[in-house]
């Protein structure tokens, strides 16, 4: 069985991921190396049990491809069907539903378009006009963060502290959509790295200096506690299995800033070699125990019920699935 990795500019994960799959995975004939992609055929078999995706989301033939493997039985980590429908605004609004704390939030129009859309007045006639800043502003609180429904590597991310901050930082923001949010003030902030849906390693995190520290007696036993069930409860709502899940901290309440990071940093001069030698093994050992699972369902959507293909198709959750090397 293979499993297989796509990878953008990162450096240290990809090849000792790879070796330690083939080395964990060699009694059960397991082995890992780099997908290659030259054009896809419809309907080819996938050559992959289990893929790692972790650039689609910069390579769009990579997302139609991932697509497709999983319609070929193949599993793909991180599920790229919810990937390519989630966004930071629907996911806040998800989890604040199932308890867990998150800031007030407001989606916002867009400033503008991409160049090469036609948008008339006439296209935007459910828009009202103007925005009344002031009232937004007044239920976030100030500061507030302004910041993309849908984005990462802090781009587009901005602390303003009153309406003309918010509408000078927004003039720049097209062709984005964007919300405006809360400031926590927060006291304590970590980044969770998890693997699978249930197993979460909260890692203490500096975010103005972008770094992660070791320090294993970082929050309180109790805080520790509801940080990894809060983590539990996203993961298993949005179905992600390799995420980073932030939480800032105020007055005792962990708040989730951003858990939409399916393609978390592994580099190991960011998240200290302590951290990278736990992400390499958990990772190689989460995708092994996929390849070798006869239970794992296969990504939404259930494309064998609604096909009608049942288990003679060969998806992974069938029964009798189990594929000897
Ligand atoms: N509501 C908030 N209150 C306080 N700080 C915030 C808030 N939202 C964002 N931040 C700060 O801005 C940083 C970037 O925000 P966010 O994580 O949402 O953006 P991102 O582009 O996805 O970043 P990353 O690449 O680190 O995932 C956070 O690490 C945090 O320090
Ligand atoms: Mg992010």
């Amino acid at each position: 069985m293979k499993i297989g990795l796509m990878v953008g500019r990162e450096y240290s994960f990809p090849p000792a991921f790879i070796d330690r799959v083939n080395q964990l995975g060699r009694g059960h004939g397991i082995s890992a190396d780099f997908v290659k992609l030259g054009g896809t055929r419809l309907g080819e078999p996938a050559e992959y049990r289990v893929i790692v995706d972790r650039i689609s989301h910069e390579v769009e033939y990579y997302r139609g491809y991932l697509k497709h493997a999983v319609l070929q039985g193949a599993y793909v980590i991180n599920n790229p069907f919810w990937w390519t429908a989630d966004d930071k605004f629907f996911n806040y609004a998800v989890m604040a539903r199932l308890g867990v704390a998150i800031p007030k939030t407001v989606l916002l129009p867009q400033k503008g378009y991409p160049a090469d859309v036609d948008i008339l007045p006439e296209s935007l006639r459910n828009l009202t006009y103007p925005i009344d800043w002031d009232a937004l502003l007044d239920h976030v609180g100030r500061p507030a963060i302004l910041k993309p429904y849908s984005g990462g590597g802090w781009k587009h991310v901005y602390k303003v502290h009153d309406r003309e901050e918010l509408i000078a930082a927004y003039d720049g923001t097209a062709p984005y959509c964007m919300t405006l949010q809360e400031f926590i003030d927060f006291e304590q902030y970590v980044r969770c790295f998890t693997f699978g849906k249930n197993d979460i390693v909260p890692v203490a995190y500096d975010p103005r200096a972008r770094q992660y520290i070791v320090d294993h007696h970082y929050l309180t036993s109790e805080l520790g506690a509801r940080v990894v069930r809060d983590a539990q409860t996203i993961n298993n709502a949005l179905g992600y299995e390799m995420n980073t899940i932030e939480f800032a901290i105020r007055d005792g309440v962990p708040y989730a800033i951003d858990f939409l990071n399916p393609a978390p940093d592994f580099e190991r001069d960011r998240i200290t070699p302590h951290y990278f030698e736990i992400a390499v093994d958990k990772m190689a050992r989460l995708v092994i125990d996929r390849a070798l699972s006869d239970n794992v369902t296969s990504p939404w959507p259930r494309w064998e019920e609604m096909l009608g293909l049942g288990p003679a198709a060969g998806f992974i959750g069938a029964p009798g699935r189990r594929t000897s090397p």
